[in-house]
């Protein structure tokens, strides 16, 4: 049975949904860092050619759509029906599934990549273990993982928030960047390179970014 916090994820991001979308950024306007990474994801998905790539938590769609024009051949998977819905209609031409990560409807070694871009921090962490393997069950062997999330002291924060519309509650997680290192390494991925974003003057958190791909042969 689907753990209860799921559907409040679904429900909060249902409610949202239009004024998430009209408030988040194009990646074309996010910072050159955000963009570099996004680019090398691309460049080794495209380079590694194992198969098609999941946006997963895609919300609107925005990130799925810079990647296709990126050229890779990727499709976006959310929880919440409206994020799935808006993004279907921003982007005829391409895929949007509803939902989750925690069970990818994708078959084994059957994604060349899997980009989770902010969208791993609503879980709580002892499901990142389960998570992270979802990941590198449904991806191929040499196939990637970009995974994007804030990062700093652990963290569980409870708060109401609507990006300027009606208002929601949302449970979010923050972990150290070396735990969620280790929970990738874990899973069986090896973690080929991180970046660190300071926060912003009078932002709180830092943003990391996490490159890796699960090794083609058993481990030595
Ligand atoms: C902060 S938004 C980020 C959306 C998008 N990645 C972006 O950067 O614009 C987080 C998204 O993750 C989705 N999400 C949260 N938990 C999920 C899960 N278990 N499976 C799939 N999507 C999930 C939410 O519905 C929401 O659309």
């Amino acid at each position: 049975m689907e753990p209860s916090h799921l559907d409040t994820i679904r429900q909060s991001y249902d409610v949202v949904a239009a004024d998430y979308a009209r408030s988040v950024k194009d990646p074309a306007e996010l910072d050159p860092l955000s963009r570099a990474v996004l680019g090398a994801f691309a460049e080794l998905v495209m380079s590694a050619d194992l198969g098609p790539t999941a946006d997963v938590g895609c919300g609107p769609g925005k990130v799925t759509a810079y990647l296709s024009r990126l050229g890779v051949s990727a499709f976006g998977v959310d929880l919440s029906p409206r994020m799935a819905g808006l993004a279907r209609t921003a982007y005829p031409d391409l895929r949007f599934d509803v939902g989750s990560m925690t069970a990818l409807a994708a078959g084994d070694g059957e994604l060349g990549g899997v980009l989770a871009f902010y969208s791993t921090h609503h879980l709580p962490p002892g499901e990142l273990p389960e998570v992270y393997g979802e990941f590198h069950r449904a991806l191929a062997p040499g196939g990637h993982l970009l995974l994007v999330t804030r990062v700093g002291e652990e963290e569980h924060q409870r708060r109401t928030y609507g990006y300027g519309g009606d208002p929601a509650p949302f449970d979010s997680y923050r972990l150290p960047a070396d735990r969620i290192a280790e929970l990738l390494d874990r899973a069986g991925f090896a973690v080929t390179g991180r970046t660190l974003q300071e926060p912003e003057a009078g932002a709180k958190r830092a943003v990391a970014g996490f490159l890796a791909h699960k090794p083609e042969g058993p481990r030595a």
